[in-house]
């Protein structure tokens, strides 16, 4: 099967062209730097990339794998969740062109996709299904923070989410406060490795609580109550340990209540996926206390954190293959698709 998929939910437009579950070419175009000085996604100006770049990228992505449009058999597209007007764009060129190629399109949720990237192998550029196993598995992106529980390929349940702002949110909201660049969660990472995760004491919201959920709006307040109290400039020394202490705070949260829910759903495997699952801090703390609780831990390569056309494109093969069913001319985006759809 010859498959080519497109991912445009927020501010990365990526497209991928996969041949039988295995990914020939991939591009994803960020737009950071003209979302930057506006200190957080424009969602027109993200629409109107998205309608700029896709073409090229289509061109590009089938040039680079030897294809033309006219042999797909299928299309591929992140239908929700994600802002209206850029999953828009992404559906429209999916549908015309698998009107074009004269094969059906499929909408894929963009937090399933996430969902199942730890399984992608960056050699082979393939979906691990063979060696998938049951898991515990933490979403940290800009716009979601969620445990699930997979107990097989497809089936997926949500545990518990954010009841406010998202990880990637946190992060970055927090480097904005402290006059860092967007996106902030890379930056707070860089300058965290230099700080002492102890010099300050954020509260870790949720942690003592028996559930699932999280919340950080709470973190973000404590940033801004300490720095309104500080006189004069915060020193480079003191930024380091401002932001090492912010990400302990985050990363204690995120690890302690995933390997809670592990412990308590008795699978030996927990996995973590999104854009905030980049985070060197995360990664190390995951690493230890799996370790030391016996799990096995499977983590997304960084290329397949954020976001990517790869994942959809993976996925959705593997659910073609299984059953889903092709979009119709009257189908919509879905901009509040839940990943769980019995919790939405
Ligand atoms: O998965 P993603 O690309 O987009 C969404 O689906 O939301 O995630 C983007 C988020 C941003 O909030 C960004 O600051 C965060 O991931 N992020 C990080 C790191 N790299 C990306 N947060 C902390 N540390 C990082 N190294
Ligand atoms: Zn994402």
């Amino acid at each position: 099967m010859l498959l080519l998929a497109i991912e445009t939910s927020c501010d990365e437009t990526s497209v991928a062209v996969l041949r039988d579950g295995r990914v020939l070419a991939a591009v994803v175009a960020s737009q950071t730097s003209l979302h930057a000085p506006h200190g957080g996604v424009v969602p027109e100006l993200a629409t109107r990339e998205h309608l700029r770049n896709l073409p090229l990228l289509v061109r590009q992505t089938s040039n680079e794998a030897g294809i033309a449009l006219e042999q797909l058999d299928a299309v591929a597209v992140t239908q929700g969740p994600g802002l209206p007007p850029a999953l828009l764009v992404g559906l429209r060129t999916a549908q015309g062109i698998a009107m074009a190629a004269g094969c059906p399109a499929y909408g894929i949720n963009h937090v399933e996709a996430h969902l199942y990237s730890p399984w992608i192998h960056p050699e082979t550029r393939t979906m691990d299904w063979p060696g998938f196993q049951p898991n515990l598995s933490l979403i940290v992106s800009g716009g979601h923070t969620l445990l699930a529980h997979v107990a097989a390929a497809g089936q997926h349940r949500v545990l518990g989410s954010t009841l406010d702002d998202a990880a990637g949110e946190c992060f970055d909201k927090t480097a904005k406060l402290l006059g860092l660049g967007y996106p902030g969660g890379p930056e707070i990472d860089r300058l965290a490795a230099g700080g002492n995760p102890a010099a300050f004491d954020f509260p870790r919201p949720l942690l003592n609580r028996a559930d699932d959920d999280f919340s950080f709006s709470g973190l973000k307040t404590s940033v801004r109550y300490f720095l309104a109290k500080q006189s004069g400039a915060v020193t480079a020394s003191r930024l380091s340990d401002l932001c090492a202490s912010v990400q302990a705070a985050i990363v204690e949260v995120l690890v302690t209540k995933t390997i809670r829910a592990a412990r308590r759903l008795g699978v030996s495997v927990v996995t973590a996926s999104g854009g905030v699952s980049c985070n060197s801090a995360l990664r190390t703390s995951l690493h230890s206390a799996c370790a030391e609780n016996g799990l096995v831990l499977r983590l997304a390569a960084p290329a397949y954190c954020t976001d990517n056309a790869a994942m959809i494109g993976l996925l959705a093969d593997w659910k073609i293959r299984n059953g889903l069913a092709p979009l119709t001319a009257t189908d919509d985006v879905r901009p509040r698709w839940p990943l769980d759809e019995r919790a939405g």
